[in-house]
């Protein structure tokens, strides 16, 4: 069975149980006002489909109202972009779903995920006696999932399988109650959320001992819980939408309970064509062998070549979906991930040794997905596609050129860590490229400081907005992020006068449209409290207060009180920007001992804070959303006006 077997399968399996077969949306998520939304791109199905799972009514295309859905949605998630390379994991997928909208509930969906994944006529045909499941063990928030338990055990009973275990102890021999971490399915801090119980198939050749990878004997319990997928592989998760959660917290139950699935296909395509990874499927094997014919350093026998293969292969392809639907490379937002996402493909396409022809796997992919999803040929007969991503290249392979001046100049001696990183933040550079091109000259590459700034730097990118200027993100000549930037050293400190000292800054993300602020604080804010931090900032802009800037050595701006990022290794000189009155012609260090705020941050910032009152005078700071960012982190989003 190919994978367009298994999708329209799926979709037939469903709809002759009355369900509307719906197509998929577009990747990029919808974009509220002005505010950039929280996932850049749809991560799981559900998320097109998050206010009928609420209970708006669903409109079917002859305008009556329908409570079964069916679908195939086409994903993304970065998140998981240092498991490229493994074997089950994707930046782009297509998650296979079914949605009951208040319509059936636990039972049906049970039924069929079991009737699909066996049934050899209209579903797969898979062994069931290789099926494994797990339930959710119950929390403060919702009980334990006897009811799911005990519908699988009669489902595996029906089928003259042994369900093993016993349902009061939760000792089990295939269906195990697992913590909320595994078992509890949601999509952010708000909207519909609930239990699941999630499908695992056995995978290992018959003869494979159990224990047989890990040495010691493992259960299949133990190879569930561990998600491990040298065993058993996750085929499809169904959720059981009961509850609403808003800020972080169960508000309520939904007005309907209903059911939210999801199989991921490249996995279930896996798991029927036999192979232990998603690269050897239908899926992606095409754009791997066009991979393996253009390489020439390819070496089958090497796990560092595969890894780049399978690099290259995922994030063409969902770089050709993304482009698809709308987004292009650029240094903010979506069109930043894309950007990424090609950059990376480069860099392992020139590890393989591969020619500058990324656009020749462009057209593998639009070959083979264009009768699915025709938008991958849309615009000028796909070439558009292709354009977009040599230009790119181009791009980044000029970018390349400049690093290259820059090693020459450097490569006089052995290179330090802070030159390396240097090359690799200035110039995108790659410390691979450095390595390699230092060895030629007979020079060293002093990796450890490298790794030591590059750690420094991913702290620094997760935390601010500092860091998007250094690495030119937001647009440091718009006099708005300017704006915003020094709005944002005014409401950490109002933070810290408001909730007291415990706050600490966790990221900063400013656009010329808003800022962006993430702090660890317990609680969420009370309309008070938001007020009050509105009302000191409006103070201090009204106050006109200049900003400055004092350059010092790092031990005496340590104890200028000045805030700066716990964890942050900085240079012997700091930059500490201070907001208040000064005295004289230049600004001392008195000026900075009295100021109202003061960071150690790189600039650039407006030059007084009347000038957050805009152009007439007028614009004031307002707080226009304050919500939890995750466990512990709150996070803001203001803007003037
Ligand atoms: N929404 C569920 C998931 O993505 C089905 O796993």
């Amino acid at each position: 069975m190919n994978s367009s077997d298994i999708r329209s399968r799926f979709l037939a399996f469903f709809e002759k149980r009355g369900h509307t077969v719906i197509p998929s949306a577009s990747l990029v998520t919808s974009d509220e006002k002005g505010v950039t939304n929280p996932t850049l791109f749809n991560t799981a199905g559900m998320q097109p489909l998050i206010p009928f799972l609420l209970g708006k009514p669903f409109h079917g295309a002859n305008g009556i109202e329908v409570t079964r859905l069916v679908d195939a949605q086409k994903c993304v998630r970065t998140i998981d972009i240092d498991d490229i390379g493994d074997k089950t994991h994707a930046t782009f997928f297509e998650m296979l779903g079914n949605w009951s909208l208040g319509d059936y509930f636990k039972k049906e969906a049970i039924e069929w995920s079991f009737e699909f994944l066996t049934d050899k006529k209209e579903g797969l045909g898979l062994d069931p006696n290789r099926l494994y499941v797990s339930v959710f063990e119950g929390d403060k928030n919702a009980p334990r999932d006897e009811e799911a338990a005990g519908i699988w055990r009669e489902v595996f009973k029906k089928n003259r399988i042994d369900p093993g275990g016993n349902t009061q102890s939760g000792e089990a021999g295939r269906i195990f109650y697992l913590s909320a971490d595994k078992n509890w399915w949601e999509a952010g801090e708000n909207g519909p959320c609930g239990p699941d119980t999630e499908m695992f198939y056995d995978i290992s050749s018959s003869d494979m001992p159990q224990g047989h990878f890990s040495g010691g004997l493992l259960t299949h319990e133990e190879y569930v819980k561990a998600d491990d997928a040298r065993q058993v592989l996750e085929v499809w998760n169904d959720v059981f939408m009961q509850y609403e959660k808003k800020d972080g917290k169960i508000i309520g139950k939904l007005p309907k309970p209903s059911v939210d699935t999801g199989a991921g296909l490249e996995r279930l395509t896996a798991t029927l064509q036999g192979v232990d990874n998603i690269y050897d499927t239908d899926l992606l094997k095409p754009v791997m062998d066009k991979i393996k014919e253009l390489s020439k350093n390819w070496d089958s026998g090497s796990v560092e070549s595969l890894k780049s293969a399978r690099i290259v292969a995922d994030h063409i392809k969902a770089a050709v979906f993304m482009i698809a639907d709308g987004v292009t490379p650029s240094n903010t937002d979506r069109g930043y991930v894309l950007r990424k996402l090609i950059r990376r493909a480069i860099r392992h396409s020139d590890i393989l040794g591969m020619p500058p022809v990324l656009e020749k796997l462009v057209n593998v992919i639009q070959v083979q997905y264009q009768s699915i999803y025709p938008n991958v040929i849309n615009k000028d007969n796909g070439k558009e596609i292709q354009k977009i991503i040599q230009a790119e290249e181009s791009k980044f392979r000029e970018t390349l050129k400049h690093g290259l001046k820059e090693f020459e100049r450097l490569a006089t001696k052995n290179i330090s860590g802070h030159d390396a990183f240097s090359l690799f933040s200035s110039y995108g550079f790659p410390v691979e490229l450095t390595i390699e091109l230092a060895k030629e000259k007979g020079i060293s590459v002093d990796l450890k400081e490298f790794e030591s700034e590059f750690k420094k730097h991913q702290e620094l990118s997760r935390s601010g907005a500092e860091q998007k200027f250094k690495g030119g993100l937001a647009d440091a000549n718009d006099p708005m992020v300017l704006r915003y930037h020094t709005a944002t050293h005014l409401l950490h400190q109002a933070l810290f006068d408001v909730l007291g000292e415990g706050v600490g800054q966790k990221g900063s993300n400013i656009t010329a449209e808003r800022l962006r602020f993430d702090f660890s604080y317990g609680a969420k804010m009370t309309d008070e409290q938001k007020k009050k931090v509105e009302d000191i900032i409006n103070e201090k802009i009204a106050e006109k207060l200049p900003m400055s800037q004092i350059i010092m050595p790092k031990a005496e701006a340590e104890k200028t009180g000045a805030r700066h990022f716990f964890g942050e290794k900085y240079g012997e000189e700091i930059s500490i920007y201070f907001i208040g009155p000064v005295a004289g012609a230049m600004p001392t260090k008195s000026d900075l001992a009295n100021a109202y705020s003061k960071e150690f941050c790189g600039g650039p910032h407006v030059n007084n804070t009347s000038e957050l009152a805009g152009p007439e005078g007028k614009w004031k700071f307002k707080i226009q959303k304050e919500e939890a960012s995750s466990q512990g982190v709150r996070r803001i989003k203001a803007v003037l006006y």
